[in-house]
């Protein structure tokens, strides 16, 4: 038996800290939470997509009746941004969770399917794409959309 330890590089920073570009991102996705479809969980959450064209792309959560047919606002963003520029890499992600009337202390934490779709992305276009997790706080900075989930299944895993 052999055990493994896998870590996981990640950066927490003050508001202060973080460039112009990634907190120009990072309102976007803060804007976006209150365009949110949220009816059923009152949990607003937005997203901005940066291209490498410098266009950014807008997501928010959209809930539906039929709680499995809704989508997170990563999802929302990033399908949008393959739908609209199939060609352009998304070099950056900004994800804002505002909820009980104020944005969250702390950074949400992206749904597995999420993290699924954004290593898709990621592999898709060849380069890495930064996720920035926004809290009022801190805000998590990971340079890689892999890791945020080890061990990632992509394309290569179905041919064995
Ligand atoms: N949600 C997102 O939009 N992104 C996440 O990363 C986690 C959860 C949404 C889905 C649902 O509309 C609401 O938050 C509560 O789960």
């Amino acid at each position: 038996m052999k055990e493994y330890n896998l870590s996981v590089p990640m950066r927490a920073y003050t508001w202060d800290e973080l460039n112009e570009d990634q907190r120009a991102l990072i309102e976007i996705a803060k804007e976006q939470t209150s365009r949110s479809y949220c009816p059923y969980s009152h949990y607003h959450v937005g997203a901005a997509a940066r291209l490498a064209n410098g266009v950014i792309i807008r997501g928010c959560n959209q809930e539906n009746a039929a709680y499995p047919s809704g989508l997170c606002a990563e999802r929302s963003a990033l399908f949008a941004a393959g739908a609209q520029y199939p060609d352009e890499a998304v070099e950056q992600l900004a994800i804002a969770c505002f909820t009980g009337g104020h944005f969250t202390k702390e950074p949400g934490s992206p749904c597995g399917g999420c993290r699924q779709v954004m290593i898709e992305t990621e592999h898709r276009y060849g380069g890495k794409m930064q996720v920035l997790l926004y809290g009022e706080n801190e805000t998590f900075v990971f340079d890689s959309a892999a890791d945020l989930l080890p061990l990632i299944f992509v394309s290569e895993n179905l041919n064995g």
